[in-house]
């Protein structure tokens, strides 16, 4: 979510003037934004078009979610119409939580309060600074993804939101300057997609509605939002990429029964994602069988029918893309458009249904929290409205619940986990407490005016634990580094600047530790000339970073880097240098940067973090259709065609033959493990396509009937709330839209359809084909600790290499499973089992609109090791043979 100023170089005066303007329409209908037909295309976006696909598919035809479709169906069939039209939208922004819906308390129906952050709850006392989406994708461990869900899932219930706005799996990570890649968990789609899964798992299990987002291509922050003279970018993706690379996160987390998916602030093709039929009707609702119901980003809603027909089922935080006028394209514009039978009613009463559904699936009906916080003050008391002002009443809106719990404990150890040690030569790492340590860098210590000083961390001052923007979360406490190092070591010397200071006499024995940052987030806000993606910065350290690391390597003998930052960097200015010993990347670890760091530091844990995002020499290592960002193109619509297609990351160095500084998944620990004893078992025979997909059963019968007129009108003496956003009509208003309809008619888009449709081959359950999850081989590796001194726990990754010529050119090697290892102490070894699943196997057959297995008795490969660049194992599909000690593709 953002505030509605969310671009560079729009004068805010000329905003004003428009909102003004825009105010004077609220009295009569608001045209649907028919924004998409304005722009001149240029020649590139030709060929990417958007294929028609109506009507939006019914939910409530997958097994599991059938009860609470019964449930949903009956109490929306008791609603009028003007109830339907109050759920499916927000009341305004800055009415409560980042989005609250409307009502349907007659029939029992609360308003459901949606709230930001993926690394917690946003704008809220006592709660958690989770570790960002990165740092855990930089773990490796599901289970510790799993038990993060958990304990955001039970401080978000705690406060009472409904519906939690995370977790974030787009950006992928497409673009290593992306300014909110850190949300996610790293720029691959199985590590973004076992991310989700087990954070949706772990969110919904406590009765929280999780939101998958922001679907799809939302690859950089700017240019990636309408506005009046600005339209946002074009993601121009093929079907085939689409598939394997960037939907593949989405279909895992709609397969683990996530309840909302929110539709990106970008178009794809040309057209905004939130208007979106192809995207919305064909690839989520029906191909991938999303049950759950589909909401907009924050003012990301851009027309009323057109949107409504897409599939669209919520709009928030309601307003149009100007807000605090108390115009909507929805609420009352629905329920308008629904009298005069432009969108028909069992549209309406599919995504009422949708979202009731959720809120039954996820046993929100049985004593859930009312919601007892106040994402706009920190005060007890407070307007109950505050775009309302100055006219709100006033109440009790902050509780200070405390949700936090031992929630710190499962925190620390997934920042711990994640510390991804780069190098570490001549054994300097752990440090002894005796040794004498001079520390470099305001990272270092936590901002001097508080950690919360700068409004959703729109600052890079002192210990950058999270990005900026939305994705967010008041710490309650931070953790420094400083405070951590001086408690544990006995000599230390903290030099709180990032300019290399006078140090005196330095003995070749002394240690410098040197803290270096490098931040981005969303693009509301600019920081250090950075517009949410790193356009200023690039991939080099922020506040000089690598210069000081230089300085204290030309004085020092003995330096260990320690990083905190959102994404990969380029490190070629000191990383050769024969005193940068060590470096540490701490990614972004939330409120406990420092215990977590220092349990690594002195050896308490030995690091076993790994890197969720390759680390090239170079930026132009990259494809250029990657490290170039999106410029404006006034009055025109910026296109990003994705011409590298699937070689992003990992995928483009290897195919390119391009060694990167540090690998993909690459990571060392204090002591070292061997992988031996590797066994493949085939479990399922595949086919080329999977077998026939089960038919949509137990579908619903929507009402097609048009409501009275008369349940689109207010009770007489209803006192509304100023700006506040509601269903009703005016009477007259509301006849005057039965006569509409019977006097004309919606200019309906080509191929528009009401007749439900079977759905396509590739589908038949939440996520796509069931089979598509068959398992056809497990794999089994022994992993034992040889080291002598210190205990560890492994990674271990399996990437897939299609067979030689097949017909698909498919990425040299793929990550399609990894498991991490308890600890094992010295000598000890476990077993760990890795699992492919027949999709793992296939590629997307644009032609069959299907998957397929290139080669069903092929010879794939199954590359095993602790990185992808140090795969020492590889088994054969074929034979089902494993080999040992062998050197890996790339
Ligand atoms: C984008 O256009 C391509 C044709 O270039 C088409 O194959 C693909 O399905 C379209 N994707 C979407 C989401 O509209
Ligand atoms: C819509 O929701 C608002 C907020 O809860 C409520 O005041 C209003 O009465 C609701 N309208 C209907 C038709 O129930
Ligand atoms: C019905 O109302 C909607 C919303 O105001 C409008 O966009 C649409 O054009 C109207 N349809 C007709 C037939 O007047
Ligand atoms: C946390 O809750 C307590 C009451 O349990 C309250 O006194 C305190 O002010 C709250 N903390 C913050 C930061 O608001
Ligand atoms: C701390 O370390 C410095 C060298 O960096 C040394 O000169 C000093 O004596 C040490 N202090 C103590 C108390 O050991
Ligand atoms: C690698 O990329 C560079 C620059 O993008 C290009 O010039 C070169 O041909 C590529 N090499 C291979 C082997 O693809
Ligand atoms: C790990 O193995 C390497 C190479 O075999 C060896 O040089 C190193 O000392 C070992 N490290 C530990 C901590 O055992
Ligand atoms: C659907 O409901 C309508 C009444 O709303 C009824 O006439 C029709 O027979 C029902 N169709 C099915 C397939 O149940
Ligand atoms: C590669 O992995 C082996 C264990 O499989 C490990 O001993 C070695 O240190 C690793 N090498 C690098 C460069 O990570």
């Amino acid at each position: 979510m953002a505030p509605f100023l969310d671009r560079v170089g729009v004068p805010t005066a000329a905003i004003c003037v428009l909102s003004s303007l825009a105010s004077l329409g609220h009295a009569g209908a608001i045209a649907d934004a028919d924004s998409e037909q304005l722009s001149a295309r240029d020649s590139a976006a030709l060929d990417y078009y958007v294929p028609p696909y109506y009507p939006a598919p019914y939910g409530g035809w997958v097994a599991d979610w059938q009860d609470s479709y019964a449930k949903a169906k009956a109490l929306v069939d008791s609603m009028t119409l003007a109830e339907k039209t109050n759920i499916t939208a927000g009341t305004g922004i800055y009415m409560g939580c980042a989005g609250n819906t409307g009502s349907a308390l007659r029939v029992g129906f609360p308003q459901l309060c949606l709230n930001d952050s993926p690394a917690g709850v946003r704008h809220a006392d006592n709660v958690t600074a989770f570790p960002d989406g990165i740092t855990v994708g930089a773990t490796f461990d599901k289970s510790l993804m799993y038990q993060r869900g958990v304990a955001i899932g039970k401080e978000n219930r705690g406060k009472g939101v409904n519906v939690w706005l995370g977790p974030v799996v787009g950006p992928i990570g497409r673009k290593p300057k992306g300014g909110r890649n850190w949300e996610g968990f790293g720029a691959d789609p199985v590590l973004q997609a076992v991310g989700a899964r087990e954070t949706i798992k772990g969110v919904q299990e406590q009765g929280v509605i999780a939101t998958i987002k922001h679907f799809i291509g939302n690859e950089q922050e700017m240019y990636r939002m309408y506005n009046p003279f600005q339209y946002a970018y074009s993601s121009n993706i093929d079907d085939r990429t689409m598939h394997e690379l960037y939907a593949w996160p989405f279909a895992e987390s709609i397969r683990a029964g996530v309840g909302s998916v929110m539709m990106a602030y970008n178009a794809v093709n040309n057209t905004a994602c939130t208007q979106h039929p192809y995207l919305i009707n064909n690839l989520l609702k029906d191909e991938m069988g999303f049950q759950g119901f589909t909401q907009t980003d924050w003012l990301a809603h851009m027309s009323g029918v057109a949107s409504a027909i897409a599939g669209l089922d919520m709009d928030m935080p309601g307003d149009t893309q100007i807000p605090l006028f108390g115009n909507s394209y929805w609420m009352y514009e629905l329920t308008r458009s629904a009298l005069n039978g432009s969108v028909p009613m069992d549209r309406l009463n599919d995504a009422a249904t949708r979202i009731v559904a959720a809120w039954y699936q996820m046993g929100q009906d049985q004593g859930y929290p009312a919601t007892n916080f106040d994402t706009n003050s920190g005060a007890a008391v407070n307007p109950l409205y505050p775009a309302a002002w100055p006219n709100s009443p006033s109440g009790v809106t902050n509780e200070f619940v405390q949700v936090q719990a031992d929630h710190d404990v499962i925190a620390r150890q997934i920042s711990q986990d994640a510390i991804t040690m780069l190098k570490n030569d001549g054994n300097i790492l752990p440090l002894s407490p005796s040794q004498h340590l001079k520390v470099f860098g305001t990272d270092a210590q936590k901002n001097s005016a508080g950690p919360n000083a700068c409004t959703d961390r729109n600052c890079n001052t002192g210990t950058l634990g999270q990005g900026w923007g939305s994705g967010t979360v008041d710490y309650p406490y931070l953790d420094d580094p400083i405070t951590a190092i001086t408690a544990e070591a006995s000599n230390v010397t903290f030099y709180n600047t990032d300019s290399f200071p006078s140090v005196g006499q330095v003995a070749a024995s002394d240690v410098a530790i040197v803290f270096i940052t490098s931040d981005a987030g969303e693009n509301t806000y600019t920081v250090e000339g950075n517009h949410g993606d790193r356009d200023a910065s690039g991939l080099y350290a922020w506040h000089n970073g690598d210069t000081l690391v230089q300085s204290a390597a030309s004085k020092f003998s003995n330096v260990v880097v320690v990083i905190h930052t959102v994404g990969p960097l380029v490190l070629e200015n000191w990383i050769d240098l024969p005193s940068v010993k060590a470096v540490l990347v701490a990614h972004l670890p939330g409120q406990e940067a420092g215990t977590s760091l220092t349990n690594v530091l002195f050896g308490h844990a030995s690091p076993c973090g790994h890197l969720p995002y390759t680390i090239t020499k170079a930026e132009s290592d990259m494809p250029s259709s990657v490290t170039t960002l999106i410029n404006s193109e006034f009055l025109n619509q910026p296109q990003d065609p994705y011409t590298e297609g699937l070689y992003i990351d990992y995928r483009w160095v290897n195919k390119n033959n391009t060694k990167p500084r540090y690998a993909f998944g690459h990571g060392l620990s204090y002591t070292n493990f061997t992988y031996t004893a590797a066994s493949i078992n085939k479990v399922t025979q595949l086919s080329s396509y999977p077998p026939t997909r089960p038919a949509k059963s137990g579908i619903l019968n929507f009402s097609q009937a048009i409501p009275s007129a008369t349940q689109a009108v207010a009770p007489s003496g209803f006192n509304s709330i100023p700006r506040y956003i509601y269903s009703w009509l005016s009477q007259s208003d509301a006849n005057n839209a039965v006569s509409d309809g019977k006097n004309g008619k919606y200019a309906y888009p080509p191929g528009y359809s009401t007749v439900q449709k079977p759905g396509p081959r590739s589908g038949g359950d939440q996520g796509g084909n069931p089979a598509l999850w068959d398992v056809a081989y497990t794999l089994t590796v022994t992993v034992q600790n040889t080291g002598d001194l210190f205990a560890g726990k492994a990674s271990a990754q399996a990437y897939l290499e299609f067979p030689d010529n097949v017909a698909y050119d498919t990425p040299i090697i793929q990550l399609r499973d990894f498991e991490k290892t308890e600890e094992l102490a010295p000598g000890a070894s476990t077993t760990v089992t890795l699992t492919l699943t027949r999709k793992d196997l296939s590629v997307w057959d644009v032609v069959a609109q299907d998957w397929t297995v290139p080669a069903v008795d092929g010879g794939y490969k199954v590359w095993i090791g602790e990185a992808s660049d140090n795969l020492s194992i590889v088994c054969h599909t074929d034979t089902l043979k494993c080999e040992t000690g062998v050197t890996g593709p790339v």
